[in-house]
């Protein structure tokens, strides 16, 4: 079992007083199961499978590391089984004392929000990683929000375009959560709100409606609805797949079952880039990561190779990172006239630390110039080289038709398969 740099911390130590269950909150049933397995099958589903923490009522600590210590084991995940405290804060800094040297990453989850997606804490890792301060999943509030004296009375309307209601998991630095915490001298309602107190920044990735607090009895029955209907679809896809491809059937359900279900499956993703040729002579051509002496130059704020920039966006996509001017900024002056290279590099490096291994990459570069067979080797060398995986590379004219058939520039059409790291193994045959 590899030491994972990444951990996920569930508070489960509260006692549901709105719910109004005998049972502690987390350990009500929902499902096959309880909030609490609920919420732990999805932090077991991520990519990178995390050190998992649970913190629950010091009565129930025994009992719990019994009943998910397998299943902690099956998918890799080392575990912790703590007692929280009094208030969630306690339960969070119980939870923050056991973590081993080497997690670098934490990401603090209500087990009360049993149905989000392992994808959000996938998306709330890569945030943090690529940004290197806290994240929170937050939705735009759809309400008119007004403020309301003591007497009820509507004292105004709120503009609540500059309002967000935030979810769980919040993912920080483990040193800045932790400097956070040791500085917290009141009492905060989440991970976000203490740190900026500590005067961390925090920002703000896109949430999910799925991720939704369990409070009142209502939402316990939202709950039980959408897992009936989720496990209702599984069961009708896994069906028609073991119908119409039995092996593939096995094989897909031979990953699933390794992450206990999660989505370790390969991705493919598609990226499109066009640059128009330059105005200017002496601008170099760059494209497929090699310079073509005696070319037409592309023009763009980059070196305008669109081969390599297409790769970049396949790779994003595939990886659910979004695409390339969400990561690089078009404006960024470190890029000014910046190679393929450095985009493939650090596109690579963020799908590595998303979890993913890159399969293959190809990419077809659509223009009447340059010719590229003659140099198709090299360019394949040279994009294999950077992206650590073999690189395929075709060019393709359009008859003369539209932007590049006219001569006006060059457009190229890449595909990415990315493989999830931990399960590469399982996945070959
Ligand atoms: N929590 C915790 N320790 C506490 C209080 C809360 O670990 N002392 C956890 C809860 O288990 C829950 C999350 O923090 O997963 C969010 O809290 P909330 O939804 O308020 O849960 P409860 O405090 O259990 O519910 P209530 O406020 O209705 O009593
Ligand atoms: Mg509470």
């Amino acid at each position: 079992m590899s030491a994972s740099t990444v951990a996920v911390i569930v508070v489960a130590a509260g006692s549901g007083q709105r719910l109004g269950h005998p049972e502690p909150k987390a350990f009500v049933p929902l499902g096959d199961g309880t909030i609490l397995s609920t919420a732990v099958h999805a932090v077991l589903g991520m990519h990178e499978v995390p050190h998992l923490v649970l913190v629950v009522p010091a009565e129930r600590v025994a009992d719990t590391a019994a009943a998910f210590r397998a299943v902690a084991e099956r998918a890799g995940a080392p575990l912790d089984v703590v007692a929280g405290g009094s208030t969630r804060q306690e339960s969070v800094a119980g939870g923050l004392a056991v973590l081993p040297h080497v997690v670098e990453t934490v990401l603090v989850h209500d087990a009360a929000r049993p149905l989000t997606p392992a994808a959000l804490f996938d998306e709330v890792v890569h945030a943090v990683q690529a940004r290197g301060h806290g994240v929170v999943p937050a939705l735009p509030v759809v309400d008119t929000v007004k403020r309301v004296d003591a007497g009820g009375r509507v004292v105004e309307t709120v503009d609540r375009s500059t309002l967000a209601a935030v979810q769980t998991p919040q993912g920080f630095p483990r040193d800045e959560l932790e400097r956070a915490y040791g500085e917290a001298s009141e009492e905060f309602t989440d991970d976000a709100a203490l740190a900026a107190a500590a005067g961390l920044p925090v920002d703000t990735v896109p949430g999910d409606a799925r991720a939704f607090k369990v409070t009142v009895p209502a939402d316990l029955d939202r709950a039980e609805r959408l897992l009936a209907d989720r496990r209702g679809r599984e069961a009708s896809a896994a069906a028609s797949l073991a119908q119409a491809e039995p092996e593939a059937a096995a094989g897909v359900a031979a990953v699933a079952g390794a992450v206990d279900g999660g989505a370790s499956v390969p991705r493919i993703g598609t990226g499109v880039d066009v640059h128009a040729f330059s105005d200017d002579p002496s601008t170099p051509l760059w494209i497929a990561g090699l310079e073509w002496p005696g070319e037409r130059g592309l023009a763009g704020h980059s070196d305008g190779d669109a081969a390599s920039h297409a790769i970049v966006d396949a790779l994003l996509a595939a990886a659910g990172l979004g695409d390339i001017g969400g990561i690089f900024g078009t404006d960024d002056p470190a890029l000014a006239g910046a190679h393929g290279a450095v985009f493939l590099a650090r596109a690579r490096a963020l799908v590595e630390a998303a979890g993913f291994r890159i399969g293959n990459v190809t990419v077809q570069v659509i223009g009447n110039r340059p010719r590229l067979s003659p140099r198709r080797a090299e360019a394949e060398r040279v994009l294999g080289e950077a992206l650590g995986a073999p690189v395929s590379v075709s060019g393709t004219t359009t008859d003369a038709l539209g932007l590049t058939g006219r001569g006006e520039g060059v457009a190229a059409l890449a595909t990415a398969l990315l493989v999830p790291a931990g399960a590469a193994g399982r996945l070959v045959g």
